[in-house]
């Protein structure tokens, strides 16, 4: 691994350390990947990721959650919702990703993440660990919803560029996984994802 090439990386020098992130994964036994949960506000995506990981913790599984309303308060403070505000977020956020997988962690990344393009550039940064999970809702029903009254506040004008009013959301082409939460239990769809990203990790054998 080179790192980055641009410029102000050109004087730098990548160390290779003694500590492998193999070595990691086997003292916390499990291998490390990345579910990344893309989909429109409202439309699940936390409230799963959540389930999820109490699942995943409660099997053992040592796991970290990054959610875009809370990493938007620290580590992305600085970022608002322009497209290069939200191409700049998910960019973090996936090196955040790929530094906890290399620590070994299981991630469940929960972002709107709206661009294509960024998601293949999160895919690229974090590798063969990605697994996209697609939380298709659709958009009456995530404003139906409307559980922190975005939606109304962005038909009232009151909020710039909101996905789905505003802004763009494009839909991914390949998910590795696709959920839709409006006819289902909270329950019932996170045993629905368990199962398939367990099909996925077997398909991989990565499990
Ligand atoms: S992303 O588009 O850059 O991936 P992210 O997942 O980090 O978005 O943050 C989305 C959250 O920010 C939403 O759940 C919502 O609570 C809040 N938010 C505030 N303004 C906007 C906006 N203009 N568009 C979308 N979400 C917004």
């Amino acid at each position: 691994m080179t790192g980055n090439t641009n410029d102000s990386s050109r004087n730098l020098t990548w160390h290779t350390m003694a500590i492998t992130r193999e070595m990691r994964e086997a003292a916390l036994h499990q291998k490390a990947v990345t579910i990344w949960l893309t989909g429109l506000s409202g439309s699940g995506k936390s409230t799963l990721a959540n389930a999820l990981e109490q699942k995943l913790a409660s099997g053992g599984r040592h796991t970290m959650l990054l959610d875009g309303d809370n990493v938007r308060h620290g580590l992305n403070k600085d970022l608002g919702f322009s497209e290069h505000d939200r191409i700049e977020n998910i960019r973090r956020i996936a090196e955040v990703c790929r530094l906890l997988n290399d620590a070994g962690i299981i991630v469940l990344a929960s972002f709107i993440s709206p661009f294509r393009k960024d998601r293949e550039h999160a895919r690229e940064i974090i590798g063969g660990s990605f697994i996209e999970v697609y939380v298709s809702t659709p958009l009456e029903e995530c404003e139906r919803r409307d559980v922190k009254g975005l939606y109304q506040a962005a038909r009232n004008g009151e909020i710039a560029q909101f996905t789905g009013i505003t802004s763009i959301y494009e839909a991914p082409t390949q998910p590795e996984v696709t959920i839709d939460t409006s006819s289902r239990s909270i329950a019932d769809s996170t045993t629905e994802l368990m199962s398939a990203l367990e099909t996925v990790l077997n398909g991989r054998s990565m499990g």
